[in-house]
Formats: structure tokens, sequence, C-alpha cells
């Protein structure tokens, strides 16, 4: 009887992919809420050869070299959270979940661009309290979406899939990459700018690039004034692509008028952080792919990483294929 691979899971994932894990290795699944602390991460790495973790994990060389690592198969699209450079360095593929979740988050971008246009959650809260009185003509005045522009930061997967949306609202869309799209330009009538461009003629900037240094801030101080007065920005990318104390400042100050986040920075933020308490911010908890169906099929994928990299088979969805040059 072939001998069960171990393995360490650090959270409940869906059954869709579990079930899978738990069957075929020797698994053991931290069942806590939050996450597993370090030294119980490095204390169970200890004898595994497989890892799956999460983007609240933050793995790096450390927690690779406390055990005989094969795989490490991230429950997530991003991996800012796994030093990459260090798995390539020991030959440790790296496994993600690219492509099922775009909709979810563009669909989740879209609800918060949208909650915050025309400012439901302050309805919402007025409704609670005992506000609504009448019909009022001054109350509750947003943004129109239909027909506004829309400034696409990033056009990957996930941007492309909001900018679709965008389209179908008929907005004028602008988008800002590091190397342009021309079939998509023509596909879905883009306009490529420069980021400078973009900020100062959109009135939704939206936020899809990976967190990496290059990226780290990317909206800061200087993009927030450079933006409208009556912008709103929306981020369910990477917390880190803002500066949240200028974000703090630009909302106060009315530099821009709103901002929906899905993602901050830090994360959690704490209940009592101003951007929480603000009436002119929408904060949710890192919701953009919490579909039934997103979450099912990351946990498959996730599986099916692991279980690759445990047989010593290439990883169906890689996000370090340099490793596998490394080794030919
Ligand atoms: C979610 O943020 C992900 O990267 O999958």
């Amino acid at each position: 009887m072939n001998r069960q691979p171990k393995v360490y899971v650090t959270r409940l994932i869906p059954e869709a992919g579990l079930q899978t894990v738990r069957e075929t290795c020797h698994a053991r699944v931290w069942e806590g809420k939050l996450p597993p602390p370090r030294d119980v991460i490095l204390r169970e790495v200890a004898d595994c050869e497989g890892l799956l973790c999460l983007l609240s994990d933050e793995i790096n060389g450390t927690v690779m070299d406390a055990g005989e690592l094969r795989v490490i198969s991230q429950f997530a699209v991003g991996v800012d959270n796994i030093d990459l450079t260090a798995a390539t360095a020991r030959g440790i593929p790296v496994g993600h979940t690219p492509g099922v979740l775009t909709e979810a988050t563009a669909d989740l971008t879209f609800a918060l661009l949208m909650a915050a246009a025309r400012r439901i959650p302050e309805g919402v809260d007025f409704v609670r309290d005992g506000g609504w009185r009448t019909w009022e003509p001054l109350g509750l005045l947003g943004a129109q979406v239909w027909g506004a522009t829309l400034g696409v930061i990033g056009l990957g997967r996930i941007g492309t899939a909001v900018a679709r949306r965008g389209r179908g609202f008929q907005m004028r869309v602008l988008y800002s990459d590091p190397r342009r799209h021309p079939e998509l330009e023509k596909e879905l009538g883009l306009e490529y700018v420069s980021l400078e461009e973009l900020v100062e003629q959109a009135d939704f900037v939206t936020v899809h690039t990976p967190l990496l240094p290059e990226t780290r801030h990317l909206i800061d101080e200087g993009t927030l004034r450079a933006m409208k007065p009556e912008a709103i920005l929306i981020n369910a990318a990477r917390g880190g692509i803002v500066d949240a104390d200028a974000l703090v400042r630009a909302l106060e100050e009315g530099w821009i008028a709103r901002a929906a986040l899905d993602v901050t920075d830090p994360e959690p933020l704490p209940a009592d952080h101003p951007l929480v308490r603000m009436p002119n911010c929408v904060v949710v908890p890192h919701i953009g792919s919490a579909t039934v169906r997103a979450r099912n099929r990351m946990a498959e994928m996730a599986a099916e990483n692991l279980l690759a990299g445990l047989t010593g088979e290439r990883l169906p969805y890689c996000a370090n294929p340099a490793v596998y040059e490394r080794e030919s």
C-alpha cells in the first residue's frame, strides 16, 4: 500500500477540495477561525511534504526551510504572501487558483462601485437609524454610473472583466497597464492612457494590479490629489497598492468624493480605523472571490496543485514556472 504523504492545511477550505486532500494524504488541518500562529506553521511543516495555505499566511524562506516541502499550494490567485524567489531557489513549485475567481471578483468590484456611487451603505444605516421620515429631494444624492468614465488600472483577467461590465453600463473605459492590449481595445472599445491621464479623467478609478514592489502605494498622495474631487476609488486587488494614510486625508479633505475597499492595509482593518468609520468609505472584508461557485473551484484547484506537486508532476496552475526551467 502506498504511503500517504503528510500535508498541512492552514484553514478549513470547501470540501470540494479538502475531501480529496484528506482521502489521498495524511492531512493535518488547522480548524481555527483565525490563521495559525507562526510557530504553529513552523512546527507543523517540519515533517510535511506539502503545504496548502491562504493569503493570510506569510510563507517565506524560514517556513520553507522548516521542513522538506515539495509543493506549496495557495488557496487564492494572488501570491504576494509567498516569497516566490525563495521557493524557486529551493525548487519548490507554488500553485495558485487563477481564472475561476475572475468573474466573482469583477462582480464584487462593480457592486462596490455601485454601492459607493449610490451611497447604499449610508442609505441602509439611515433607514436602520430611523432617519427615513419622508421622500427627500436633496437626500443621499450620489453619482450616476451609466455613461460615466471608468479608469481601470491593470488590464489583466479581473481588470478586463470589470472593463466589460463598464461597457455594459455604456461607460467610457480608460485603462493603464505596463503593456497595450490592441485586441481588447478593439473588441471592447477601450482607450489606452497613462496612469496620470487615467486618474485625471476618470470618474471611477479601479485598481487591478498584483501587489509588487513597483505597485506598492501606486495610489499615493500625488495620485489622489490628481483625481477629480467627485471621483470614486475602488480597490478589490491588494490593500498595499493604496497608501491608506493618504486615502484617509483624501476622504477627509475632499480630494476625492468616496472610496470602496475590499482589501486594506493593514488587513484586517480594526473597527475603529478612520476608513471604517467614515461615511464616504465602504469597506468589506476581502470577499472578492466569496461565491460558493468560485470558492469550490478554488478548493478543487488547490487540491489538484497539491497532489500534482506531491507526485512530482508539473502543477497545473503554477505561480513560479521558473522552478521547472531551473530543473532542466
Ligand atoms: C484573493 O484575493 C485572491 O488572491 O485569490
